[in-house]
């Protein structure tokens, strides 16, 4: 019997010292949720891969928002068109690949409040007799399949038009402008502009046409009813306000953006 209680408590102590053990490793302090990113890296400089990394304004900017959410995130290349099955199979917690908020996409998706500013913008070569929205009429047009920039040019010339040419990314458009087989491209201003700038040997040039692209602005990509959502949208807020956002736009767009607009969608 009392060699029975002394087994038996030497027992117990150790199942003590095994269950505290659990628990502090649970508990203890720097243990982060991890958070699944899924993205489109090839719409530079948002996303892109640089030596097999993916890099650009979107993925600094989610990392300042996830530190200051208190997440750990790790982001994947998945592509344009999965992102969005991604998220509707809640496969991964949220996309982030300058995706414009539209009424459309929230009658399937949440978004965070809104983080950039954006407009589409025409890339055609130097001297093109192109110079606004209207003259793409009877010319090729290059677009990234279910973006924003595909709509307006349909809207424009009608969902059927055999001029437009539908690509499963930008790169891929924007190399069929290069190899001549179409006129122009329409994609989101900053990547037509970045574009141009860094690729001087290919001669092109951007057009803005403010009469017909509407102001549009990015958001996070969640599922909907995503329980994220409160923390997403305090810590953008946060990265806005206290200038975070400022240095990360400063670093890849050489200039202060325009904060205001975007508190005013807040
Ligand atoms: N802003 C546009 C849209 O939401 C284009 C975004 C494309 N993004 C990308 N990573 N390819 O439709």
């Amino acid at each position: 019997m009392k060699k029975f209680t002394f087994v038996s408590t030497i027992m117990m102590i150790g199942l003590l010292l095994i269950l505290s053990a659990c628990g502090t490793s649970k508990t203890g302090g720097s243990e982060k949720k991890s958070l699944k990113v899924v993205t489109d890296a090839a719409y530079a400089p948002f996303e892109y891969q640089d030596k097999g990394k993916i890099v650009g304004f979107d993925v600094d900017f989610v990392n300042a928002v996830a530190k200051e959410a208190g997440y750990d995130v790790k982001i994947e290349h998945v592509g344009w068109d999965p992102i969005f099955v991604e998220i509707e199979k809640k496969t991964a917690d949220f996309a982030v690949s300058a995706i414009t908020i539209t009424p459309d996409r929230e009658d399937s998706y949440d978004f965070s409040v809104p983080y950039f500013l954006s407009k589409n913008e025409i890339l055609v070569p130097k001297g093109s007799t192109i110079k606004s929205a209207k003259d793409l009429e009877g010319k090729k047009i290059a677009v990234q399949n279910g973006t924003t920039g595909m709509e307006v040019v349909e809207k424009l010339f009608g969902k059927n038009n055999e001029n437009i040419k539908k690509f499963e990314n930008n790169n891929l458009a924007i190399l069929e402008l290069k190899n001549g087989g179409v006129d122009a491209v329409v994609a989101d201003n900053s990547v037509v502009e970045t574009y141009v700038k860094n690729n001087p040997k290919d001669n092109f040039e951007f057009i803005e046409d403010d009469g017909t692209f509407d102001n549009e602005f990015y958001g996070l990509l969640l599922p909907t009813g995503s329980k994220l959502k409160g923390d997403l949208d305090k810590a953008v807020k946060e990265v806005i306000d206290n200038g975070t956002y400022a240095k990360i736009y400063k670093k890849w767009f050489d200039v202060e953006p325009d904060t205001d607009i975007l508190k005013d969608q807040q």
